[in-house]
């Protein structure tokens, strides 16, 4: 048995976030069944695609463990399909543009009307309010989530980050609000209506930076760098560069190795519980006595001269290796790993975080697994499907259609031809 097994989802997502969050379900056990257009399919297919004529990665990394549809969801037999499916379904996952289901002619009272258990999950780019009618993408998300004023160096622009908080940060949260609306189906035997906004997404990973621009009312934030420097803070919470978001001070530091390797670097934290091992360790055992470095208040104007001191150490060695040394002393450190390096880590194809997937027609390939592991459901990632791969199964198997009106509904254009062989 699988958490979510004998859960159905109708999955009417594209491109990342929504395939995001309907791919954690597939791999908790649901029954991921993916809408696409015929012919067409989403558009991620052929989006930065390395292997000519295969799947691109976009896609197969974003749909593994679902089955696929080709439907015309505006043909009115399309319609009749998509309503059986409905009724069929327990969740129904869509981040189209605002209003695209409407204008299929299924809103979420004519959804309710036709299956009032179901669960109406939506991805959308903003709220309610003035934006709630933009189109928007993953770096649109971090800008006006929070993220991207608030990340950078503060004599530079604003950055965006490669971590995809807008797109798989908001299919996350909204994985979370469908488990949670099928716990409370349990209870009220009715499905609902969930929203998770982009932007609403993006501000609540941001949370620590409106904590600090609410602190900044009551001075300075003193553990940001620009505080030991001497630089007055304007009115909103300010990028702090590679400042840690706690109350304790870190920066990315060189290792050895720098000047020629890009990702020759280790994050340190100055852990005041640790001081004194820190002090040992970079070879300034004086500043375990000294008023100017001994206690964290002290410190803090001084963070460019402590943190250029431990460099002069972190220099000397690799990144792997400050870690071997400052481990067993609990001093918080980690190294920065690259793409390449996390892709031959061991330990995470030993735990199935980073797995290889074969795929028909692009071969072997890398993923990342589920990264949420659950003792009694563990996840194994299939493949994703080709477009229409399992038009004719569904129909059949699972709405019931017999063998002459899939033939039928294929030769009205309503379903695609892809699963017998042609588009
Ligand atoms: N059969 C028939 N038509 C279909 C269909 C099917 N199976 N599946 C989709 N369509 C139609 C939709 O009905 C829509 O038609 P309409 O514009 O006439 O209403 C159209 O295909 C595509 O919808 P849209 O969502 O507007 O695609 P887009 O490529 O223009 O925009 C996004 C892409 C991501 C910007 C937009 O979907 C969006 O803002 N989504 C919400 C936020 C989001 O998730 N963003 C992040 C994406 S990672």
């Amino acid at each position: 048995m699988k958490a979510l097994e004998g859960v159905r989802i109708l999955d009417m997502t594209h491109v990342q976030s929504g395939p995001t969050c309907t791919q954690l379900l597939a791999w908790f056990g649901a029954d991921v069944l993916k809408v696409e257009r015929p012919g067409v399919g989403d558009a991620t297919r052929g989006q930065l695609r390395d292997v000519p004529d295969a799947d691109s990665l976009y896609f197969t990394m974003l749909n593994h463990n679902k089955r696929s549809i080709t439907l015309n969801t505006k043909d009115e037999k399309g319609k009749e399909v998509f309503t059986r499916l409905i009724k069929t379904c327990d969740v129904m996952v869509e981040n189209f543009a605002p209003g695209a289901l409407d204008r299929m002619g299924f809103s979420w009272e004519r959804i309710q009307e036709i299956n009032p258990r179901m669960i109406y999950a939506s991805v959308k780019g903003f709220g309610p309010g003035p934006y709630s009618e933009c189109k928007v993408y993953e770096n649109v998300a971090q800008c006006a989530g929070g993220s991207a004023s608030t990340t950078g160096f503060l004599d530079g622009p604003p950055l965006v980050t490669g971590a995809q908080i807008g797109d798989s940060g908001t299919g996350l949260h909204l994985a979370l609000g469908i488990v949670t609306a099928l716990y409370q189906r349990e209870h009220s035997g009715r499905g609902q209506r969930v929203l998770a906004s982009m932007q609403d997404g993006v501000l609540n990973l941001c949370r620590v930076k409106l904590r600090d621009q609410q602190r900044l009312a009551h001075g300075p934030l003193k553990e940001y760098s620009q505080f030991g420097e001497g630089i007055p803070f304007a009115d909103a919470t300010p990028r702090a560069g590679n400042d840690s978001g706690g109350g304790q001070p870190g920066r990315i530091l060189k290792c050895k190795g720098w000047e020629t390797d890009a990702n020759a670097y280790t994050y340190f934290i100055t852990q005041a519980a640790v001081w004194e091992k820190i002090c040992d360790v970079i070879g300034h055992p004086e500043w375990k006595e000294d008023p100017d470095f001994a206690t964290p208040p002290a410190r803090l104007p001084r963070l460019n001269e402590v943190f250029g001191a431990i460099e002069q150490w972190t220099m000397t060695k690799t990144k792997y290796e400050v870690m071997e040394i400052c481990n067993p002393l609990d001093i918080p450190v980690g190294p920065i790993l690259s793409m390449q390096e996390l892709s031959e880590e061991p330990s995470l194809r030993e735990t199935g975080t980073i797995v290889e997937v074969d795929h028909p027609t692009r071969g072997k390939y890398l993923t990342v697994g589920n990264p949420v592991k659950l003792s009694d459901s563990p996840s194994e990632v299939s493949r994703s499907p080709l477009l229409g791969e399992h038009t004719g199964e569904i129909l059949q198997e699972v709405l019931g259609y017999s063998a002459e009106e899939v033939s039928d509904l294929r030769d009205a254009g309503a379903v695609g031809r892809e699963d017998c062989g042609s588009t």
